[in-house]
């Protein structure tokens, strides 16, 4: 799918639910941009995978407004999962995490439900499509995990920025990945990352060299985030025969 296509169809998403009409239309910089187009890319890829969409690490919630976006112009309804404590991050991990940026992440406490809805309501997306479209799941990771209904994923975007809970997270969904699914990274050798947040790269290096996809990661040549796609039915076809 061409770049510009992606670049139509994000603004035709968001031109749809009047967001230019609004007064507080959040400020689409270029790296915020790049990274709506990135999103969309991917999901566009997926567009024969049935499953959800899972944000795993809301924040202030721009990504999740930019799924729910995207997907109100996609042919199958996807339900988009917002995983997110909603009160801020938990305990590092001294042995994998960089403990210095500890202080700096409790603004992250700020952004509860009440505030990403906001957010979403800031994209023009109406309370009726936040309530049909997208399922909360309030909790920390692992022990919300138990709030998802074991339907199969077609997207998951990994926001979670320290060791543990990247780990708790991909081992989770990745069994629960459709063949031809999608597994964000986002954190993953980019620009800094090692330093801020090297108990992401950790986590999903062990996990990608436990399971052998070291070779499968791929890289966005414009955004630059990593990613990996699920063998798809055609190759366990193939195995299989
Ligand atoms: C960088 S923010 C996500 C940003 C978001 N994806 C966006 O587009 O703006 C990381 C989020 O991960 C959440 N988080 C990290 N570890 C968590 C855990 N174990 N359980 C629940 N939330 C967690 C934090 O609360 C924080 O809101």
């Amino acid at each position: 799918m061409s770049l510009k296509y992606n670049l139509k169809r994000l603004a035709i998403a968001l031109l749809r639910h009047n967001v230019q009409s609004s007064t507080n239309l959040p400020a689409f910089n270029q790296p915020t941009l790049l990274r709506a187009l990135y999103f969309a890319r991917l999901l566009s890829s997926v567009r024969n995978v049935e499953g959800a969409i899972v944000e795993c690490g809301v924040g202030e919630g721009f990504g999740l407004a930019v799924w729910t976006a995207l997907s109100m112009v996609e042919p199958n309804h996807r339900l988009i999962w917002a995983f997110d404590s909603f009160e801020g991050f938990p305990k590092l991990s001294k042995d994998s995490d960089n403990m210095s940026v500890e202080e700096s992440l409790s603004e992250y406490k700020a952004f509860t439900i009440p505030y990403v809805l906001a957010t979403l309501q800031q994209f023009g997306i109406s309370r009726s499509d936040i309530n049909r479209r997208i399922a909360f799941a309030k909790g920390y990771i692992p022990e919300s995990l138990s709030l998802y209904d074991g339907k199969p994923v077609a997207l998951i975007n990994i926001d979670l920025d320290i060791y543990d809970s990247y780990k708790a997270a991909l081992e989770f969904f990745w069994d629960r990945l459709a063949p031809g699914g999608i597994a964000m990274f986002d954190e993953y050798n980019k620009a800094g990352d090692i330093h801020k947040w090297p108990g992401a790269q950790k986590a999903i290096n062990e996990f990608l060299d436990a399971r052998n996809l070291r070779e499968s990661l791929q890289r966005d040549p414009l955004y630059g985030n990593a990613y990996i796609q699920k063998p798809g039915l055609e190759n366990r076809v193939q195995l299989v025969s």
